[in-house]
């Protein structure tokens, strides 16, 4: 298995996956620039760890953990991950330039991977040397809390990427599934239409977001309603994997007018304070 792992972007993703790899023993480092948000990620790991070992489900302290996370902003810091999951915000620009980094920075072994929600991985990987050794490796949110990897091959990942990233998934006590690399893979193909839907039924006045929520909550046994869960996730990257649908399967997937507008006045859901719902 891998000894060190290097997570970019200390954003709940980013950290939360850290989390869970250091949980596991394995060095992990969370690169940030910003490092105010390598800080916020801090204290949220520590907060989440505590409530896991009350709780019982994870083995090592929080502090035990903790000493595996090395907190970086210098990307030249990586050069020796045998692994690097990329977990910047869901921007195909932003995305290509990371890849692009890592790929100048780290060996020609090392596997690379992004937690990307949504965009192409045959697109991102054609901007690193020896493209057969990235795919995708999409973890939940909550990460500490939810069991699903979704595995994504590009066109030109191998055999070998592939299978490790797969055994890696079992290691850190999760399930894979794997999933062609199509807009929004499984997850999201699903599960952001449905958000949308509700966003539009809230638009048109059909119900209060609360109702939506308890409608789904009761009627459906979701453990949340969408609206809910799109604070949750972020109304930005809800909107951003949205677009990626619409332009790759068309009309069908069209952003809700009232997604776009709370993103444009910065309502993103709970990580701001507001979104359907005030925090
Ligand atoms: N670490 C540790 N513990 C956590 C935690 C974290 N990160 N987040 C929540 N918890 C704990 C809470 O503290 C709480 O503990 P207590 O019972 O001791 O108070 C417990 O988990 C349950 O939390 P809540 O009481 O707040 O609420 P809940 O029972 O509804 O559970 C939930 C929370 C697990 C998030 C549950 O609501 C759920 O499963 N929701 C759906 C999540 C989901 O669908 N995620 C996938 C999103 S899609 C995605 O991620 C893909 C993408 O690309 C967008």
């Amino acid at each position: 298995m891998f000894s060190h792992v290097a997570v970019l972007g200390a954003g709940q993703m980013g950290s939360g996956i850290a989390q869970v790899i250091a949980q596991k023993d394995i060095s992990v480092q969370l690169v940030d620039l910003n490092e105010a948000a390598l800080k916020k990620a801090q204290s949220k790991i520590k907060n989440s760890l505590e409530k896991l070992y009350k709780k019982k489900l994870i083995t090592l302290t929080p502090d035990e953990v903790l000493q595996k996370i090395q907190f970086v902003s210098d990307i030249n810091s990586i050069k020796q991950s045998e692994l690097v999951i990329e977990a910047v915000p869901e921007n195909q620009n932003l995305k290509s330039k990371v890849f692009k980094q890592i790929s100048d920075t780290v060996s020609a072994n090392t596997i690379i991977a992004s937690n990307t929600s949504s965009i192409s991985l045959t697109y991102l990987a054609e901007n690193v040397s020896h493209p057969q050794r990235v795919a995708g490796l999409h973890f939940m949110n909550p990460v500490p809390l939810m069991t699903l990897v979704e595995i994504i091959r590009a066109e030109q990942t191998s055999d070998s990427v592939f299978e490790k990233l797969c055994q890696f998934t079992v290691f850190l006590d999760k399930t894979a599934v794997s999933s062609k690399d199509k807009p929004g893979f499984i997850v999201n193909r699903i599960l952001m239409p449905m958000i949308n839907e509700a966003v539009f039924a809230l638009q048109e006045s059909i119900a209060s977001a609360e109702d939506i929520d308890k409608a789904m909550q009761l009627g459906c046994h979701h453990p949340m309603g969408p609206l809910a869960l799109a604070d949750l996730i972020g109304l930005d990257t809800c909107l951003s994997i949205m677009e990626v649908l619409e332009e790759g399967l068309g009309e069908k997937y069209k952003p809700c007018p009232l997604l776009k507008k709370y993103v444009a006045e910065g309502r993103l859901g709970k990580k701001t304070g507001k979104g359907f719902y005030t925090y």
